[in-house]
């Protein structure tokens, strides 16, 4: 408390130092908050030799009095008494001199970056987004249930597995059709990292009822988008007896949670982002708590698409019925045609992975996305086929290999029941809630393709 005599003890680095002969002025910051604490350090107390070596990025101890604060910026500041410096920043080599590095810069020192205003920030808020997902998902009597990330299943069916091995790869051993062997793998198997947890996440669904994954996924997808990670944390609820719309409500609801929690707990945060990046941030996250979501198969989606089309509108991809939407497409609907977040549903089958509950057209499938503004897709989400001759049918259909499936189909074999649940990319929910325009900048090191550093 301002005018409390005591001795209080602050440890942080330096962001800058600035004064004159009579007193310097310190910006200290401990990565508690965005804001800085004011040092001033009396040249009287102080001699040059003491205060040279404290120079931005310099890490120091400092004790002294909590003042209120002549100064304009701050309302209390700390009277130094004494320094101790833990450990010099050469102001020749530090990489991060002055205010206003560009984002591609701070991306190639991610080693030092957390200690700027921008990612302290972003990764303050990271860290409360985390726990308002625990949150949500505890409170509404979800168990957290931990699926493997080595796995011998592909469940998105896309080929995009970072395979894991042991093996000697300047001297694989193959059979005789020249396929590589490998019974004496570490697994006795093909084994790859998961790039998605849902499988097995079915699994604790249909047992404790309502579980949630909250991990991280891995994709060898060879996108180099502001949008994709090859190593990036997913969100995953599966939910025995639920069908589309609780599934919808369930999409709805979460995300408008998570959304109301940052401007909740990350409010210093959110205003610096506002302020320096993105005019429109806090708005946009409270236009989209208050409003309800469009839902809209993706038939009427694509009419909307076409129809923009036949006026004038210019996408770079097409979009006919069947199409995989682009996310310039996914763009259109939600800022441009709508205005607000869309839940796309009941897709065609065949742009679908294999687990999607077919609909009685029996060429759609019930999945749920939900479309973004600023990010488009941001949650891929289904009701699961839970007919065991049905699903088995989609298995064969695309020649699935069935050995590797015989736990998966036993689900259905055994007590099955109608499910459903969904994905949330948490990198991209993470963009939508900062504003940042680009995935690298919401994760502390990201991997993507030709870029595995630090
Ligand atoms: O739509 P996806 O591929 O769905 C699944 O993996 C389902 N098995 C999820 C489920 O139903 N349990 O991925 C889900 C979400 C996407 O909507 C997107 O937000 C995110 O994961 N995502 C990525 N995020 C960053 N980088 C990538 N390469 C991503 N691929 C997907
Ligand atoms: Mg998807």
């Amino acid at each position: 408390m301002p005018g409390d005599e005591r001795q209080i003890n602050v440890k942080g680095w330096v962001r800058s130092r600035r004064g004159n002969k009579n007193v310097s002025f310190i910006a200290l910051n401990d990565g508690s908050t965005i804001k800085n604490i004011q040092i001033v350090a009396d040249s009287e107390k102080f001699s040059d030799e003491v205060l040279r070596p404290i120079t931005t990025g310099a890490c120091i101890s400092v004790t002294g009095k909590l003042v209120e604060s002549m100064g304009k910026g701050q309302t209390v500041e700390i009277q130094a008494e004494e320094i101790e410096v833990y450990g010099t920043a050469d102001p020749l080599t530090y990489p991060l001199q002055k205010k206003g590095h560009s984002l591609e810069y701070l991306r190639e020192i991610a080693h030092l970056r957390p200690r700027t205003n921008t990612f302290g920030a972003v990764l303050r808020i990271r860290h409360n987004m985390a726990i308002a997902i625990h949150t949500y998902f505890h409170e509404h009597g979800y168990f957290y249930f931990h699926t493997p990330l080595i796995t011998a299943s592909d469940c998105e069916g896309a080929g995009q597995m970072f395979q894991v091995t042991t093996k000697n790869l300047y001297n694989l051993k193959k059979d005789k059709d020249g396929q590589i062997d490998y019974s004496d793998d570490f697994f006795g198997k093909m084994a790859a990292l998961t790039v998605s947890g849902q499988l097995e996440g079915e699994l604790g669904a249909m047992a404790l009822g309502k579980i949630y994954t909250f991990g991280p996924t891995f994709r060898a997808e060879n996108s180099n988008t502001p949008r994709h990670l090859a190593e990036f944390w997913m969100i995953e609820p599966e939910v025995a007896f639920i069908q589309k719309d609780e599934l919808m409500d369930l999409e709805e609801d979460f995300l408008k949670f998570c959304v109301r929690w940052a401007l909740e707990h990350c409010e210093d945060d959110l205003q610096f982002l506002n302020d320096m990046f993105d005019k429109g941030l806090i708005e946009r996250l409270k236009s989209v708590i208050n409003t309800e979501f469009v839902r809209l198969p993706y038939t009427e989606g694509i009419n909307i698409l076409q129809e923009a089309i036949k006026n004038g509108k210019k996408f770079e991809f097409p979009c006919n019925w069947g199409d995989d939407l682009a996310s310039e497409h996914e763009r259109y609907l939600v800022e441009e045609h709508f205005g607000k977040p869309v839940i796309m549903t009941d897709y065609p089958k065949e742009i679908k992975a294999f687990y999607m509950k077919l609909n009685d057209d029996q060429k759609t499938v019930q999945g749920t996305d939900v479309l973004f503004p600023s990010i488009g897709e941001i949650i891929g989400g289904s009701v699961r086929e839970e007919d065991y001759d049905k699903l088995m049918s989609e298995i064969e259909r695309r020649q699935i290999p069935m050995k590797d499936m015989w736990w998966y189909l036993d689900t259905r074999r055994y007590g099955s029941a109608p499910h459903a649940g969904f994905g949330l990319g948490f990198e991209r929910l993470m963009l939508f809630v900062t504003g940042m325009q680009n995935i690298r900048d919401v994760i502390p090191f990201p991997r993507t393709p030709k870029s595995a550093e630090f």
